[in-house]
């Protein structure tokens, strides 16, 4: 594994949309564990390929739930409830601020073997999901935030 170089505010290409993944083969796995590696270099709960500069639709997650997922092409089916909580981002690292995310999210995906799996998650990894996700379509948290951004 290998740690990749992260991206931050004001680089354009986490505004952009990443592409949908294939198939799962050796170089997606490679990605998901260099992200994996990432993530846990700088203390976080999750990654976007787009936060390493890779235009792809792979999320890392791991929320200490006893799981790391890795996930391409997720995908939410169904969402219910709300919650409201501070967020932070690795690629906005002197910011945090409230967002609004669903309690509960079904989300759809491929996993690390090629296989599509279906997972119910809630609280927190349903937010680190829908803040993945969104990091796939270009989205940040701070264009979520209701309330004012800190600064930190
Ligand atoms: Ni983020």
């Amino acid at each position: 594994m290998a740690l990749r170089n992260l991206r931050y505010e004001g680089d354009e290409i986490l505004r952009k949309k990443s592409r949908e993944v294939p198939l799962v083969d050796d170089r997606i796995r490679m990605l998901m564990d260099d992200m994996v590696e990432t993530m846990y270099r700088y203390d976080g709960v999750g990654l976007a390929a787009p936060q390493v500069g890779i235009l792809k639709r792979v999320i890392v997650i791991d929320v200490e739930d006893g799981k790391v997922y890795k996930m391409a092409n997720p995908k939410i089916i169904n969402e219910s409830g709300e919650q409201s909580a501070q967020e932070g981002c690795l690629s906005v690292p002197e910011k945090k601020g409230i967002v609004s995310r669903p309690m509960k999210v079904i989300v759809e995906y491929t996993d690390e073997n090629n296989e599509t799996v279906k997972l119910e998650a809630e609280g927190l990894l349903a937010r680190a999901i829908c803040h993945e996700i969104d990091h796939l379509n270009g989205v940040l948290f701070i264009d979520r935030v209701t309330d004012d951004v800190i600064e930190e």
